[in-house]
């Protein structure tokens, strides 16, 4: 099979006063189609870095010093402004921590599923509507609600729009990074589950970024841990899980109670 993304010795530095940052020091990995890639970390690991870095978010101080970013074969870090519009949000979208980073707090949600839509190509006001519906419908929230404003929903539910908007193009890939952090355990399950059901569904792949690590065993295929902008380990779910090599990966499961369970269990699909 060939790789959705191919990602070959991606160095990010962050250009600040005195000496260059690297956050991101010599990355490589692949997500296949279909595929859900976890990458887990502590806290300035340097995960975001990666997730803007790949969409090409990544603004100044931040800079892409080396390596690859292969879409279907097609050079990301090469790709004309007017490519990059295209190709985000048709081809790959992002679920970001706070539904407030990904949602715009002054626009209805209609008018955030229309502005997007028209980015992409001509359509009706009535057509949009329609795919706005169909959208939240398929995430669980009543379509009435695309009149409201993201802070007339419940943080789960904003998440739940981030999600319906980030899908609507049918994007290949998804790269959400701690999405479901500042949520509740209950919700925070519930929007997994969701996302499971919708690759079931439509098919599409995820890189799933987060610093929790049980989360992350629940929900990935294959898991890649991250240590000071290094990836020091990938593999698949379970061998992270039940047979981690490196050092650094045992100590992250045996920082987890919760994680002597999931380990005897292996990594479950169903949340
Ligand atoms: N704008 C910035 N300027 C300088 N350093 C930054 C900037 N953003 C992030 N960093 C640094 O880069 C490292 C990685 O950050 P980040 O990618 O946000 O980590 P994570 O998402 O894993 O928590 C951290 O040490 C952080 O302090
Ligand atoms: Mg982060």
């Amino acid at each position: 099979m060939s790789d959705l993304l191919t990602v070959e010795g991606l160095r990010v530095d962050y250009l600040t006063a005195g000496a260059p940052f690297t956050a991101v020091r010599d990355i490589s990995f692949q997500i296949q189609p279909n595929e859900i890639l976890g990458l887990a970390g502590e806290s300035g690991c340097g995960k975001s870095t990666v997730a803007y870095a790949l969409m090409r978010l990544h603004k100044p101080p931040a800079l892409v010093r080396r390596g690859q970013i292969l879409f279907e074969g097609r050079d990301v870090l090469s790709f004309t402004d007017t490519q990059l519009r295209a190709w985000r949000w048709s081809e790959v979208s992002m679920v970001f921590q706070s539904a407030m980073n990904s949602l715009n707090p002054v626009m209805t949600i209609f008018r955030q599923f229309h502005d997007m839509l028209r980015a992409h190509g001509p359509i009706t006001r009535a057509d949009a509507m329609d795919r706005t519906a169909e959208m939240l419908e398929m995430v669980g929230i009543p379509a009435d609600r695309m009149q409201a404003h993201p802070h007339q929903l419940s943080g789960g539910m904003r998440q739940r729009v981030a999600l319906a908007l980030a899908l609507t193009l049918l994007p290949k890939l998804i790269i959400m990074d701690e999405p479901t952090t500042a949520l509740d355990v209950v919700v925070q399950r519930e929007i997994l589950q969701e996302v499971l059901r919708l690759r079931e569904k439509l098919g599409f792949s995820v890189l799933f970024i987060t610093h929790d690590i049980a989360l992350m065993a629940q929900i990935s295929d294959r898991i890649g841990i991250m240590r000071a902008g290094e990836i020091v380990e990938i593999g698949t779910a379970s061998q992270i899980v039940t047979a981690p090599v490196h050092d650094y990966t045992r100590s992250l499961w045996d920082a987890m109670p919760i994680l002597a369970n999931a380990a005897e269990k292996g990594p479950a699909h169903a949340v």
